[in-house]
């Protein structure tokens, strides 16, 4: 499968209109990226808000263009979304006349998946995040973990490369979130996808990524990468009490906390009194 990401050197901007003087002028969401996933990693991307992450999978999801630099996918420039790469969101992007079920061949149908392949798919992603018996619910009637679990399926079912997730469990209670992190742990090593995951919780990134990348404040660069080496996440450790996990923590919650504090100076510069 494949599946590497490279951003070289990538700028973006917009085009936005001065309030004050009324004429266009343009706004840097970020600046000079540079930035490799390899085939299968699981990289987090953290940051203060509104620091570009968002734009950075935009960029990914193939959604926007760079305003300058590259961002490409193994080798080759991205033109325009794909079924190599699946997204999801934080809210729950579902059709809400559709079932559970009818949300995921949704997907395949739309990933041209054949007619009578589909039940089945969606049937079997359905089982993978556990939700097995509830195929025929409409969102309505499921709640936020459910919904956000079948757009996972969703995503998952007609077997994209590349996982890009904007903050896909950032309305979660604790416990939802910690066993979707497990869920999306185990379907990541079974199935080798690049993921691209984008949180706002230190705790999260740690658990979850191979490689943390921290980006500064607005107009978005890479800070730092850290490489986060925890071992296994077998079931029954709780790694999230170690020691090791607590300096990474530490390290991750300094290079972001320098950057927020960056921030909120040039708020209060630039902000009318
Ligand atoms: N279409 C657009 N037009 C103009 N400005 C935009 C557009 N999209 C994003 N921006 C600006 O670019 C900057 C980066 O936005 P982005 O959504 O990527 O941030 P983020 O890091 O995802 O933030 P958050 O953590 O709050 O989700 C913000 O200042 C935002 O206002
Ligand atoms: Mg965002």
């Amino acid at each position: 499968m494949s599946g590497h990401i490279s951003f070289r050197d990538v700028t973006k901007r917009f085009a936005v209109r001065d309030r004050a003087s009324r004429r266009r002028t343009e706004f840097t969401a970020v600046r000079g990226v540079d930035l490799d996933v390899e085939r299968g990693e699981f990289l987090v991307l953290v940051g203060p808000s509104g620091c570009g992450k968002s734009t950075l999978l935009d960029l990914l999801g193939g959604l926007t263009e760079p305003s300058e630099g590259r961002v490409l996918l193994d080798g080759a420039p991205i033109t325009g979304p794909g079924l190599d790469r699946g997204v999801v969101f934080q809210q729950y992007a579902l059709l809400p006349w559709r079932t559970a079920q009818g949300n995921v061949e949704f997907g395949l149908e739309a990933a041209g998946v054949p007619r009578r392949e589909r039940p089945g798919r969606a049937r079997e992603f359905l089982d993978l995040v556990g939700l097995a018996g509830f195929e025929d619910r409409h969102p309505h009637q499921l709640s936020g973990g459910m919904r956000q679990r079948v757009a996972i399926a969703r995503s998952l079912a007609y077997d994209p490369a590349v996982l890009l997730m904007d903050e896909p469990f950032a309305a979660l209670d604790a416990q939802t979130r910690e066993s979707l992190q497990d869920e999306l742990l185990r379907i990541w090593r079974r199935t080798g996808k690049t993921v691209v995951f984008i949180t706002h919780s230190i705790d999260e990134a740690v658990y979850l990524g191979q490689r943390v990348a921290v980006l500064t404040s607005r107009p978005g660069r890479v800070k730092e990468v850290v490489g986060i080496e925890l071992g296994d996440r077998a079931d029954g450790v709780d790694l999230r009490s170690s020691a090791e996990f607590a300096r990474y923590r530490h390290r991750i919650w300094e290079l972001l906390h320098d950057e927020v504090s960056r921030a909120q100076r040039q708020e209060k510069e630039v902000a009318p009194v």
